[in-house]
């Protein structure tokens, strides 16, 4: 099978490596790709929200499967022009992206589905927001409607920090701001892939997205995950299939634009029962780094049998009994503002670690072949171990061989799970 898959984070770096090692793949090219991706696979330079440069670039290579990773070319319409040109996509169309696009469609979709999710207020003036905060009181949740880059959603105690965050998101073009209920209760990440009408639920995940230890500090595109989670009921995915994935792909269907892809459920283990917190519409990052660690089947005749809406003629994916723990290494200064350039050294030291291998995301390499930051998420380092606690000692060992000056990785992630 050639497989083009188009993203240059870890999660694709992840994805790449799922879908290298399986028999089934005969060439895969990540567009544009790191330099992790650049050691297993071809890295071709191809904006991937560029749907013409994308689909030249699937013809050219005679693809048999087109993988997106990032949500800017799925709401950009790419998997709509990559199937329009006949190649079997992985990822949805531009408008059953809107479940990620816009938090307001999102819950509208919920609503018409049934599905459990927290109360919520669709604010376009400051003077509907003020009502909205004073309706539900703190701590305060606050979301930009549109894509905002993990940096959309605010949860404060702090009514000036809410207020502001809504007239930040207000101040945008066509801007849109969510106030919502504050659900209580741990968080899982239940990855669902999706055929059109048909979900397999994958092993869940939790993340870490807070940047200091102890959840404290901004929000983060998150800086680490673990999986399985021991204290999660045991068919949680199953649930999750059932009360959250299937009536929206159900009402997707019914809609005219069905979800072929990764339906990212992110749910609240509230004491009120389980509720969806946000969806996206492609795999999560760090969530997938851990989850693909464990993952024993076919990644490719997964994701191919759901792009060709055949999702019954695969088996559920299997994973290992294993559990997966994942480390970001962020540069100094993220989340607001990353300070790249710095040399990177330690990462062949940290896979001689038993049951280690490290993930790129911001990285990128000199003229004279040095491994240089580029990005605020800089690593994932992704350990396997026979239990959570096994893995994340593997994982610290291995980070500590890792040098990026001033590169910070919180010490907690999975601790005590
Ligand atoms: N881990 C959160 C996300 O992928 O959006």
């Amino acid at each position: 099978m050639n497989i083009l898959l188009l993203g240059s984070g870890a999660r694709e770096h992840a994805l790449a490596r799922a879908l290298a090692h399986a028999p089934e793949t005969t060439r895969l090219v990540v567009a544009p790709g790191n330099p992790g991706t650049a050691s297993i696979a071809t890295n071709i330079a191809v904006d991937p929200t560029c749907a013409t440069s994308v689909v030249e670039l699937a013809r050219s290579m005679e693809a048999d499967l087109v993988v997106v990773g990032p949500e800017a070319p799925l709401v950009a319409g790419v998997a709509d022009a990559v199937r329009e040109a006949g190649f079997p996509c992985f990822g949805p169309g531009k408008e059953a992206a809107q479940l990620e696009g816009s938090k307001a469609f999102a819950k509208e979709i919920m609503e018409a589905a049934q599905v459990p999710t927290a109360g919520a207020y669709v604010c376009t003036t400051m003077d509907q927001v003020e009502q909205a905060l004073e309706d539900f009181g703190a701590p305060y949740v606050v979301k930009d409607d549109g894509l905002a880059a993990g940096k959309g959603v605010v949860v404060t105690e702090d009514r000036q920090e809410a207020l502001d965050h809504a007239s930040a998101c207000l101040s945008k073009e066509h801007g849109a701001v969510l106030i919502e209920d504050y659900l209580d209760g741990p968080e899982i990440s239940l990855f669902c892939v999706c055929d059109g009408t048909r979900v397999y639920p994958l092993a869940p995940a939790q993340d870490f997205k807070r940047h200091g230890e102890n959840n404290t500090g901004p929000n983060t595109g998150g800086m680490g995950a673990y999986s399985p989670l021991t204290w999660a009921p045991e068919d949680i995915g199953q649930q999750v299939v059932e009360k959250v994935a299937q009536p929206v792909v159900d009402e997707m269907a019914r809609r005219g634009t069905p979800f072929i892809g990764l339906l990212y459920c992110g749910l609240a283990m509230t004491s009120r029962g389980m509720k969806v917190v946000e969806f996206n519409v492609r795999f999560g990052d760090p969530e997938t780094q851990a989850v693909l660690a464990r993952l024993q089947s076919s990644l490719p005749e997964l994701l191919l049998a759901a792009a060709e809406g055949k999702l019954d003629e695969v088996e559920p994916p299997a994973f290992s009994h294993q559990a997966a723990v994942d480390v970001v290494l962020a540069a100094p200064g993220y989340p607001a503002n990353a300070i790249t350039g710095g040399i990177i050294t330690g990462i062949e030291e940290a896979e001689k670690v038993e049951g280690v291998h490290v993930l790129h995301a911001g990285t990128v390499r000199d003229d004279d072949d040095n491994l240089i930051s580029a990005g605020g998420r800089v690593l994932s380092i992704v350990a396997l171990g026979d239990c959570v606690t096994h893995a994340r000692e593997r994982a610290y060992e291995a980070l500590n061989c890792i040098d990026l000056p001033g590169g910070y990785a919180r010490r907690d992630i999975a601790a005590g799970r």
